[in-house]
């Protein structure tokens, strides 16, 4: 484990939940490529569209240019590359136990180009949210704007679903409908299609917290 980016020791950690009423949601976001939906996270986070904190940023590829967003953020930024790894399960099990070292409440999967396994979702029960490009349950898996021209559908767009163990299944949160129109290629449905990614994820995360905060135990 490598951490580009250390501005803070890894706090303690103090459990699931947010200690007080409006603090703000602690969240830790796995990315392994550009990383524009962590961008948009931070600039939600950063015009107080979204009362959280990203802990830190968990990436799996060297290259990953979310990293450089994380260090224009100030967010900690840990590479766990997974060809460093034996198994899918002893990937996420140091996933697990770095977001835990981070205090971190709710993992946000911003293309996060792995297949999780049960070791992770375990650790963190119905607060894993992912982001996916088409209107779930359409073109699961990868390639889904290819799944989507391929298929000549009018409409696609992209979800933001709650992660289970099968994959791109889990409950929806939010979504968003984006016209496929007359030349798309996947380049150009793609850039239209995060447009509304970056809209709905941060939104979706909000709402979640929200709902944590008015159905919290007093
Ligand atoms: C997004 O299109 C998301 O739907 C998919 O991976 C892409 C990540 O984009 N899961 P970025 O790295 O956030 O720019």
């Amino acid at each position: 484990m490598s951490e580009s980016n250390v501005l803070v020791s890894p706090p303690i950690s103090s459990g699931q939940g947010s200690s007080a009423p409006n603090a703000p949601i602690k969240l830790g976001v796995m990315a392994s490529g550009n990383g524009s939906n962590f961008e948009a996270v931070a600039a939600a986070i950063a015009d107080g569209r979204l009362n959280a904190k990203i802990q830190v940023l968990i990436y799996n590829n060297p290259q990953a240019k979310a990293v450089e967003r994380a260090k224009n953020h100030g967010v900690p930024a840990v590479l766990l590359n997974h060809r460093e790894f034996d198994s899918r399960e002893a990937l996420d099990a140091k996933v697990a136990e770095t977001l835990k070292q981070y205090d971190v409440d709710w993992v946000i999967m911003a293309g996060w180009m792995r297949i999780v396994t049960q070791t992770l979702i375990d650790a963190f029960p119905g607060r894993m949210i992912n982001i996916h490009p088409s209107l779930l349950p359409s073109f699961k898996g990868i390639r889904a704007i290819e799944q989507a021209l391929a298929s000549n559908v009018k409409i696609t767009g992209c979800t933001v679903h709650i992660v289970t163990l099968e994959m791109d299944s889990g409950p929806i949160l939010m979504q968003a409908a984006v016209p496929i129109l007359e030349g798309d290629d996947a380049d150009s449905l793609h850039r239209r299609i995060q447009v509304q990614e970056h809209r709905i994820l941060p939104a979706a995360i909000a709402l979640q917290a929200a709902k944590e905060t008015v159905l919290a135990p007093t």
